[in-house]
């Protein structure tokens, strides 16, 4: 049986956003709580904002009760606008639909606000935000959803909130998938790649039955690699491409050291690749980096300190972190998730390139088949990478790769029972470890 809820947010107030000059905005609001399968519960949301720009100026009727309880949506954002479109809304592209999972964390928390203001896709696209959480946080996304209201971007078009993957999911072009258990007190690693393994399962199923046929995936939730890897495998009907996991923050942490070590800003820093998981096997190769455009070799002098103390450093940035902050990063995270979606839907600066977690199949560097690994990418900007070709290697380059290489081995026959490849066998090296973890 749903629940309707008629809601009132702010009262008649009128945005003065680029919009509220020409936009007289009906308010009719509805909160609606409806579970659509048993236990599971969404509230929805939604604006036609292409059909705003197609159309050009419109006067929008307001919608009947039927219409609204169609499309369910989160308060202000039931609102049907009466928008005069003007020369900015003319020249705004369709609209790009977002998931993000664990929506009510710290991370999402900075980063649905970046997402919101057009610092992401652009001040001339509109969105959508599909805000996926949990029966316990359902309270807490709604909190969310609130102060996205309060907030009066004139880019976001829908906002809405569910727990149900397959409803949050449908017609997504991007799912940040953030949310994932902690490693509490006393867990294995294995139990850990089990539980998180099982939630990336569930949503690989859920990405391949209703999100948009080209999704682009970011997994964030650790152990990053192998939840990605899960995913993919259980969305067969989705390009493997079409999945990374995260590992721009640890780009850019190192980027940050080698700026510190050599004394200039950190903007001079280029062509830095992390090799392998995010985890402490994970290998920044100052080989190929560059600094001012010149080898780091021959900027930074100190091979011990690069082998050793920056390697580690990097590797270790994450459990420094949560000793000094009582928790995982959140906001350089949300900031290298930005990072990461820009770097594909921009064009890489010539003679560049980033790091991103992506399938090994086909990569010429010799890494095994068929995981997940951070290499070097490029893209045209058109939300597709190519691998960087031509990168050198040297016998501790290589050393440390096949180091991360062996771990991401492992960890994948731990959750063989996820993947589709049998019974799994859990054999870990012995210092496994997610960054946070020391
Ligand atoms: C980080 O790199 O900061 C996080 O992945 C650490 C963690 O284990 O949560």
């Amino acid at each position: 049986m749903g629940l309707s809820t008629a809601y009132s947010p702010a009262g008649s107030r009128l945005s003065p956003t680029p919009l509220g000059a020409h936009a007289a905005r009906r308010r009719s609001v509805h909160l609606l709580l409806r579970p659509r399968r048993p236990g599971l519960a969404i509230v929805r949301c939604s604006v036609d904002a292409a059909k705003q720009v197609q159309d050009g100026p419109a006067v929008v009727a307001p919608k009947s009760e039927a219409e609204v309880g169609r499309k369910e949506c989160f308060g202000v954002f039931c609102t049907t606008y009466d928008l005069k479109a003007d020369d900015t809304t003319k020249s705004w592209k369709k609209l790009v639909n977002i998931a993000v999972s664990g929506a009510a964390g710290m991370i999402s928390n900075h980063l649905l606000f970046k997402l919101a203001s057009g610092e992401v896709f652009g001040q001339d696209q509109p969105i959508a935000l599909k805000l996926l959480g949990s029966e316990r946080s359902l309270q807490a996304l709604e909190g969310v959803a609130m102060e996205l209201e309060d907030s009066l971007y004139p880019l976001l078009r829908e906002v809405s909130i569910g727990i149900d993957p397959y409803e949050v999911f449908e017609d997504v072009d991007w799912a940040l998938l953030i949310g994932a258990k902690p490693r509490g007190p006393g867990m294995e690693r294995a139990a850990l790649l089990d539980i998180n393994g099982q939630i990336f399962a569930d949503q690989g199923k859920a990405l391949n039955a209703v999100a948009s046929r080209n999704v682009k995936v970011i997994v964030v939730g650790n152990p990053c690699n192998t939840n990605a890897l899960i995913c993919l495998k259980n969305a067969p009907n989705l390009p493997a491409k079409n999945f990374h996991a995260l590992t721009r923050l640890d780009e850019n942490r190192a980027k940050c050291q080698l700026a510190l070590k050599a004394g200039v800003f950190y903007d001079k820093v280029s062509n830095m690749t992390i090799w392998g998981n995010h985890s402490t096997t994970q290998v920044p190769d100052f080989l190929n980096a560059k600094i001012d455009g010149r080898p780091v070799k021959e900027v930074v002098k100190d091979t011990k300190w690069l082998e050793e103390e920056f390697t580690k450093t990097v590797q270790k940035r994450g459990g420094v972190l949560i000793q000094k902050w009582g928790r995982s990063s959140a906001a350089s995270t949300a900031v290298s998730i930005v990072d990461a979606i820009r770097s594909l839907v921009t064009p890489t600066p010539e003679g560049d390139w980033f790091s991103s977690g992506v399938y090994t199949t086909g990569n010429p560097y010799g890494i095994a088949e068929d995981i997940v690994f951070s290499m070097p990418c490029r893209s045209k900007g058109d939300g597709d990478y190519e691998l960087v070709g031509d990168v050198e290697m040297d016998d501790f380059l290589w050393g440390r790769i096949k180091k991360s290489e062996a771990e991401l081995l492992a960890e994948k026959k731990c959750v063989a029972h996820l993947t589709g490849e049998g019974n799994a066998f859990c054999d870990l090296p012995e210092d496994t470890m997610l960054p946070g973890e020391m």
